[in-house]
């Protein structure tokens, strides 16, 4: 039986762990974190994470093959295989503040294997980490007692939240990138093993340790770019009549372009897309790639521009002040099916009403939680209600900045009945059907289209 730890239980370590727990019935997979509540979590009925389709995976193998844990030391003892998937947020201090990747919970974890090892490992960095790192790594875990033999392997997640169980069953392919030396190569082998349990060997790739790194690093890049890209022409569309919908439509029917990312909103959020890209900036900074590292913070910069351009705009609107008015914000996660709020472009938005000395108040159906962390220092300033029909009453704009199924079906009569007139509905993911509300009387607002208004 081949042993397998993950060192962090997170959005990315506790699915995809559960996954290769329920695939592969001859590993004993364990995932330890240094946070005793979210172990606790993933022991009970309450999963830390909201993910369509977890808790079936989670109820299958827990207890039969994958066992959640705090004991690290124990787990990292016993593996036969280390993933790594620990956060590597942005760093916020001294070299690189702002934008390169934090590496400390990382190189923790690798200090942490190399004293407790006493038989061979393969280490896998899950993390998403700037190119060369393995390198380091290596270097870390070669520093130590001879005897034990570390291979480090790439193998990056590419799951979205919120559809994060059908990507991992299903995934559109899988990527291991190793040494091309006789112990690498087995190593490859192992993991290319693990996973061939049910991926087609066809959409296993195997490449060289840095393109793996920086493929992940790109695949990122190139999908926020998409956003920026519509989100850029968003802006022109309004200023000239021309409808975002449509004109994303027309070149997505182009076999070259595609139709997928091309959905302009009030602008891209979750863990890694800023993340990832500054990681990049940061990169080519670093070898004198100046011009690559500034085209690619522009599409950071797009984003920016588009979350404050929805909330001036809904300044401009509602007569140049919002001062004192209720405003409802319909959802607060980075998308849908998730309730994650990791740079969730709700943030900013929230921020800057509440800075209007607008009386915001925040709904959405998984969210809540999270986003009063995310709001600790104003959240005196705002209210958190769980029911939008609540959220909406009294108020004289509504704001929707996540594209929730449930947001579609409310009864948006009885919210305009309970609105004051004029009643202003900004969209910020073009998810209602705005022609319908206009006929109820809303004043509708959205991403790169004409608005819909009576006054
Ligand atoms: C992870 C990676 O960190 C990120 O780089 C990649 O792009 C996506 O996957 P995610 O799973 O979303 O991110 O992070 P998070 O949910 O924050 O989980 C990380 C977990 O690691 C946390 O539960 C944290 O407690 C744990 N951790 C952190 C450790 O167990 N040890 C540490 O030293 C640091
Ligand atoms: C992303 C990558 O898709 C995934 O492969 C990687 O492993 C982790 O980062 P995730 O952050 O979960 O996944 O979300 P994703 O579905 O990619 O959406 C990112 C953001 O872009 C969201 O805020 C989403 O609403 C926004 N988006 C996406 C748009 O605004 N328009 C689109 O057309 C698509």
């Amino acid at each position: 039986m081949i042993k397998i730890l993950c060192i962090g239980a997170g959005y990315v370590g506790g699915p995809t762990m559960a996954m290769i727990a329920k695939k592969n019935l001859n590993a004993h997979v364990t995932v330890v974190d240094i946070n005793p509540a979210r172990i606790a979590a993933w022991n009970s009925d309450q999963l830390p994470i909201y993910e369509p389709g977890l808790d079936e995976v989670v109820q299958e193998a827990r207890g039969r093959n994958l066992f959640f844990s705090t004991d690290i030391d124990k787990g990292i003892a016993e593996a036969d295989i280390i993933f790594v998937s620990v956060n590597t947020p942005t760093k916020m201090f001294g070299h690189g503040a702002g934008y390169a990747a934090d590496l400390q919970y990382w190189e923790k974890c690798a200090r942490r294997i190399l004293d407790v090892s006493t038989s061979d490992k393969i280490v896998v960095e899950k993390s998403t980490l700037p190119v060369r790192t393995a390198a380091a790594m290596e270097r870390i875990l070669e520093s130590g007692k001879g005897g034990v033999h570390f291979t480090v392997l790439s193998n990056p997640e590419f799951l979205a939240e919120g559809s994060a169980i059908k990507d991992l069953d299903h995934p559109d392919r899988i990527l291991i990138g190793g040494h091309p030396t006789p112990s690498g190569q087995k190593a490859v082998q192992t993991l290319v093993d693990v996973y061939a349990a049910w991926v087609p060997k066809e959409n296993i790739i195997t490449t060289n340790l840095w393109s793996s790194e920086l493929s992940k690093l790109t695949a990122n890049a190139f999908l926020a770019q998409r956003v920026s890209s519509i989100n850029s022409i968003s802006a022109l569309c309004e200023a000239t009549e021309a409808d975002v919908g449509e004109v994303a439509y027309a070149i997505g029917k182009d076999s070259r372009i595609g139709s997928k990312f091309l959905k302009a909103s009030v602008g891209f959020g979750g863990s890694c897309f800023k993340k990832d890209i500054l990681n990049l900036v940061y990169l080519c900074e670093t070898y004198g790639l100046t011009e690559v590292a500034e085209y690619w913070r522009q599409v950071v910069k797009m984003n920016e521009y588009q979350e404050r351009r929805f909330v001036e705009r809904m300044l401009k609107e509602m007569f140049n002040t919002i001062a004192g008015k209720r405003i409802a914000l319909f959802g607060f996660a980075f998308k849908a099916d998730t309730g994650d709020t990791r740079e969730s472009p709700a943030i900013l938005v929230a921020r800057q009403l509440i800075a209007e000395n607008a009386l915001v108040v925040i709904t959405d159906p998984q969210a809540l939680e999270h986003a009063k962390t995310e709001l600790a220092d104003v959240i005196d300033r705002v209210i958190l209600e769980p029911d939008p029909y609540k959220a909406a009453e009294g108020a004289h704009a509504i704001a929707l900045l996540t594209e929730w199924k449930e947001y579609k079906e409310l009864n948006y009569q009885k919210i305009y009945d309970g609105m004051v007139q004029p009643a202003f509905l900004f969209d910020g993911r073009n998810h209602l059907d705005h022609q319908a509300l206009y006929t109820i009387g809303f004043n509708v607002y959205s991403i790169g289209k004409s608005p819909l208004k009576h006054i």
